[in-house]
Order: C-alpha cells, then structure tokens, then sequence
C-alpha cells in the first residue's frame, strides 16, 4: 500500500527578476516521516519553504499539502501546520511568554501543561521581554510554540543554528517524539549530520535543484569519514581495504596515518585497525560540503 502524502512537490519553479532561485523541485513528505531539506547556504530551502507554507507563489508546478493547493488554499491547509522560520522575529515588548500565547492563540491552539514542560526543557525565561533575547532565545520561543501546537505537519527551517548543543539535543528529543505521534516533519539544515539522526529520508538541494534524495542507506554510499589513527605497528596496509581512500601517513610519525573509509568498509577497517593496535583515534563524519566537493567536482572551486 502505497504510504500517505502529506507534502507533494512537483516541479516547482521560482524566478527572482531574472535569477531561477528554484528550477525544478521535486519531492515527497509521507505521513509519520521525518524529511531532512539538506542544501548549503542560497540552495533554495527557505524559498522553497516559502512555496509550501503560501507565502510565495510558485511560477511553475505545484505544492500539494494534504492533496489541496499551497498556494489557493493556504488558509485553510495553514490550520493543520506548524513553522518555525529560520530568523524568528519577536515583538520586542511583549515577553516571551506573551508570544508563545500570542502564537499559539494565532494558530487556534491553547497554552497547556504540554507548554510549561517545554518552557522547562528548553531553559527559556518567558519572563524577559523579546528585545532582551539573544537568537537561540528567540528561536526557542517559536520552537516551544511549535512543538505545543497540536498540528499534522511540522516544518523547521534551519531550526538550530542558533542553539547549542544541549538545547540541540532537546529539538531532536522533541522531533523524535512528534514522530512518534504519527506527525510528519520537514527540517531543513545546511549541516547534514545535525540532521541525519532524526531523518527517514533527505533531499539534496543545490543552486534551486534536487541532486539527490532517498533514505539514508539509499544515501549511504556519498559518505566517507575521516580518520587520523595512531597504531603500535604499521598499519598502512589498510589501503589495500576496499573502499578506503587517500591514505597519507604522518611525515613525523610513521605511526600516525590519515584516510577517509567510506560507511560500507569501515567494519573492516576496525578490525585491520584493532590488529595493529590502535593507540589514538579520531574520525569526523562526513559533512555535506565534503559530498558536494566529491561529486561535484566540477565546480569545486566555487
Ligand atoms: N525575495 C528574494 N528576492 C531576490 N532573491 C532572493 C529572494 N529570496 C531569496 N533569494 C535568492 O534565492 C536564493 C535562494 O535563497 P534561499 O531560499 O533563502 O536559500 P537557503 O534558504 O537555502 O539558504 C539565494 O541566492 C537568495 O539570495
Ligand atoms: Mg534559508
């Protein structure tokens, strides 16, 4: 059977003057998934959000929400969602708390017990006026609004680039468990493994195109993790293992060697590694920019 809809992108495209900020977006949000919207910086996310949530129109192809018209029926599809922008604006005199009400009143849901916790969680003084809060502050004022929003469909825009670790660690805890509920979620980020634990599916967004999309172990194979290890005995054998790349040993220590593995090998690549003993070991996962530089060589100067 086939899995509901909840968002339908197709073909969607958006001219500013005469920049094509969107040439052709095209995808799927299924009812009870989390959708990362993953694009660098000027790829076309907020735009595109902008497209979904009714604040712009489409030039061409369509939005589909809920099988009706982003766009001619926003109003009515807007009771079933909740956004929060990437840069919240707050007014700056009313206090926090204020706005969470004020937000959540606009929205026809009401402040609950549901509320408090999360004002709570996310450490938030509601007493402060907005004027006062530094980003992250006013981010956690729309994300507790949003997350005590009783809504069908949850639509983040780069909502932790202002937020620290701990606080992080909160939103992904609250996305988890919308999902839990059966609700859909689209998150949008530049930073792919901010996102990657909480996601079903992704999409790749570049300069207003979708390059790639599917679940994570669809996605699996444009993904290489760094490595810098430190062994007792020679380990620059390891090249020899399928799947492990641009092997460079330390010019001081020949001990010390640098490779990227990618996901499929680097069970074998710990195992070759825990023979030779391992003495120091540090490994970065892959980030977006470093799968956009393989694959897209092409402009990498960019
Ligand atoms: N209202 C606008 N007028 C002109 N250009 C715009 C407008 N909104 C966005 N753009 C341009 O469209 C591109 C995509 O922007 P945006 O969707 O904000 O990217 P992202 O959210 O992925 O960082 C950028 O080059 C941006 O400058
Ligand atoms: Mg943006």
């Amino acid at each position: 059977m086939d899995e509901k809809v909840v968002l339908d992108i197709q073909q969607v495209q958006k001219k500013f003057g005469k920049f094509e900020a969107l040439k052709n977006i095209t995808f799927q949000v299924h009812q009870g998934e989390v959708f990362g919207f993953i694009g660098p910086n000027g790829a076309g996310k907020t735009t595109t959000i902008r497209t979904i949530l009714g604040i712009i129109q489409a030039d061409a192809g369509s939005v589909q929400l809920f099988g009706e018209d982003a766009w001619k029926d926003r109003v009515k599809v807007h009771q079933r969602l909740a956004y929060v922008p990437g840069d919240v604006y707050l007014w700056p005199n009313l206090t926090g708390g204020e706005i969470i009400d004020l937000f959540l009143k606009m929205n026809g849901d009401k402040h609950t017990d549901r509320t408090d916790l999360l004002i709570q969680k996310f450490d938030l003084d509601p007493k402060k006026k907005a004027r006062t809060y530094s980003k992250g502050n006013r981010q956690k004022v729309a994300l507790i609004a949003a997350f005590s929003q009783n809504a069908d469909f949850y639509i983040f825009d780069e909502p932790t680039s202002g937020l620290d670790p701990l606080m992080e660690e909160v939103f992904q805890e609250e996305v988890l468990n919308l999902k839990n509920q059966g609700k859909s979620i689209l998150l949008s980020s530049h930073i792919l493994s901010e996102v990657e634990r909480m996601c079903d599916r992704i999409g790749i967004i570049r300069k207003g195109e979708i390059i790639e999309q599917g679940t994570l172990d669809d996605l699996r194979h444009l993904t290489r993790t760094q490595f810098t290890v430190t062994t007792k005995t020679d380990a620059s054998d390891i090249r020899e293992i399928d799947g492990v790349h641009t092997v460079k040993l330390d010019q001081q220590n020949p001990k010390k060697i640098y490779f990227s593995a990618d996901t499929d090998a680097i069970e074998e690549v710990m195992q070759f590694l825990t023979d030779k003993v391992i003495v120091g070991i540090q490994s970065t996962p892959p980030t977006l920019e470093d799968l956009f530089l393989r694959y897209y060589k092409q402009d990498a100067g960019e």
